[in-house]
């Protein structure tokens, strides 16, 4: 088990994994920030952050997440350290992966630093302050919650912080449409005939995420 996981295939299969997990928080995390759009008093938005945020479930989630990107971070940097390695070995495979792979699969490197910078940057503004303070408290129904509303119109009011939500949304949006069919395909769930739809799904699926993240912030500069 323990020379499996630290094979190259090993290594891509956690990838996958935590890959598809991370795929999965997206959808959910992107559903609950549409809903800052849908009502400008922040009750709606706010009474779902509340519920994800003290709901049990979303509690054992929260640590799996954590793990799921440190995981998904750490394995892709080694393989693409591994990669490099190899590839200067070989003149061939060196001239193979330039002629044959699409721009987002040639630079997952690049784009995975991207929204590596610009998690950091989100973390540190939106999560750090809504677990350690440094947000303000409303009462909506007769119940107690922080404003994440208002941080993050706050927030968004500012032009340079939509900009980068923008680029990071861009970002995110090349490296899924790569990474989806990649890890169906790495998990050994893609054939010919499938990898072409497993292509068109990501496609879709990089569109609606990349899309969805960017509109939010340029509504609220906009409206
Ligand atoms: C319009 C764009 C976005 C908005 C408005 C937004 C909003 C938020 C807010 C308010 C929180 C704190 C939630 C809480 O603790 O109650 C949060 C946390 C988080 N966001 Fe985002 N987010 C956006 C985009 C993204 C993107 C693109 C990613 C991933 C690349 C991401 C990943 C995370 C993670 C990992 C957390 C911490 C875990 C959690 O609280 O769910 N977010 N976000």
């Amino acid at each position: 088990m323990k020379g499996f996981i630290k094979s190259s295939i090993g290594k891509k299969l956690i990838m996958s994994i935590s890959g598809l997990f991370l795929i999965t928080f997206l959808l959910v995390h992107l559903t609950l920030n549409l809903m800052l759009m849908f009502d400008n008093t922040g009750e709606l938005f706010n009474t779902a952050a509340n519920f994800m945020g003290t709901n049990p479930i979303m509690k054992i989630m929260e640590p799996m997440l954590a793990v799921g990107f440190l995981v998904h971070i750490i394995y892709g940097a080694v393989l693409e350290i591994q990669n490099r390695i190899a590839r200067g070995s070989s003149k061939y495979a060196k001239f193979d992966q330039k002629k044959s792979s699409k721009w987002a699969s040639r630079n997952m490197i690049w784009l995975g630093i991207a929204i590596f910078a610009f998690l950091g940057l989100h973390v540190a503004n939106f999560f750090m302050k809504v677990k350690f303070g440094g947000v303000a408290e409303i009462t909506i129904h007769g119940v107690h919650m922080h404003d994440t509303y208002t941080l993050v119109t706050d927030l968004f009011a500012i032009w340079w912080y939509d900009l980068i939500y923008v680029i990071g949304a861009i970002a995110l949006g090349l490296h899924l449409y790569h990474g989806f069919w990649s890890a169906f395909q790495s998990i050994g769930l893609s054939n010919d005939i499938w990898r072409k739809r497993l292509e068109a799904i990501g496609g879709i699926y990089a569109v609606v995420v990349a899309g969805g993240f960017a509109i939010i912030p340029i509504y609220f500069l906009i409206f």
